[in-house]
């Protein structure tokens, strides 16, 4: 497994992976890695000759007071995972590696982005999409793999590939989770005890939408209200959102029948974690 930093070196190890006829996944990461992030490395092995991880905490998608600061590093372990896995090249840039001093440039995805996680974090997907879009630039992926996890993530993506014609496939991949329920995420590390068994509330909210949906509820004001009342029950559970949308505007619906994303993100403590899934597809 070859270890790059330079984004010139990046550029040259997956040049000669072209030159040896490999198609490339890439799956882009901030580290603190764990199954969920090793999951979309094994769907990545699974449909492409080779795979490049990212490893980068990306500091504009931080918030002036959000954890960049305080974001779980451990590149060891990550690399000791990765090659584990057989990743074939894990590229791992400085700040000012991978933003030169005065870039100025951004990707904004107008519209979605100021929907769910965006409509509470001003400006982070904004970051997300310039370092996404610089990551495709500097690695020229066939594929890139996302998690269904961060759904609003995932559909600022599509659209930013859509609207400037990245070569690139978008493979998005289900969400893993604790054996409880609880989605993984490398925040799950902030939790107190106490926390961590709150922290099941957002799990168990979407379990109750998903059953009264399945028992023919299709009110998203009915539904949201169900998800509320579940979260409400945990004094340390903060609701952010509560919300029922279309899974590619993210525009609030007014009944599912036609499917729709379920989504909730709440303060546990001090940690805001999220989880989503899909509500009244008929198949
Ligand atoms: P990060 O939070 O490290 O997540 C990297 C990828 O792992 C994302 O696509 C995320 O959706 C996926 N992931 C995280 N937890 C998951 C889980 N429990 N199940 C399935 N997939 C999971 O998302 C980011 O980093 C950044 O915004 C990034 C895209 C790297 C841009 O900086």
């Amino acid at each position: 497994m070859r270890i790059v930093q330079s984004v010139s070196d990046a550029r040259d190890v997956v040049r000669e992976l072209r030159a040896q006829g490999k198609t490339i996944g890439l799956v882009p990461t901030m580290g603190a890695l764990h199954e969920g992030h090793l999951s979309l490395v094994r769907a990545a092995k699974a449909s492409c000759d080779a795979v490049v991880v990212s490893i980068f905490v990306n500091p504009t998608q931080f918030g002036p007071n959000e954890d960049f600061a305080k974001y779980p590093r451990t590149f060891e372990a990550d690399c000791a995972a990765l090659e584990r896995e057989g990743v074939d090249v894990v590229f791992a840039p400085s700040t000012e590696e991978m933003y030169t001093a005065g870039a100025s440039t951004f990707v904004d995805v107008e519209g979605v982005s100021g929907r769910l996680d965006g409509a509470s974090r001003p400006g982070h997907f904004r970051g997300v999409a310039t370092v996404v879009a610089k990551l495709f630039n500097i690695v020229g992926p066939d594929r890139a793999f996302f998690g269904q996890k961060d759904a609003a993530q995932v559909a600022v993506l599509k659209k930013m590939v859509r609207d400037l014609n990245f070569p690139v496939e978008i493979v998005v991949c289900p969400i893993v989770r604790e054996p409880d329920g609880l989605a993984m995420s490398s925040r799950n590390r902030y939790l107190s005890p106490e926390e961590r068994q709150q922290a099941r509330a957002l799990h168990h909210a979407l379990e109750e939408m998903e059953r009264l949906a399945r028992s023919g509820v299709t009110a998203a004001r009915e539904l949201i209200a169900a998800g509320e009342a579940v979260l409400a029950r945990e004094p340390l559970v903060r609701v952010d959102y509560c919300r029922v949308v279309d899974p590619d505007t993210l525009e609030d619906l007014a009944d599912v029948r036609g499917g729709a994303l379920a989504a909730v993100a709440a303060f546990v403590g001090a940690t805001r974690l999220i989880d989503n899934t899909i509500l009244g597809r008929r198949d």
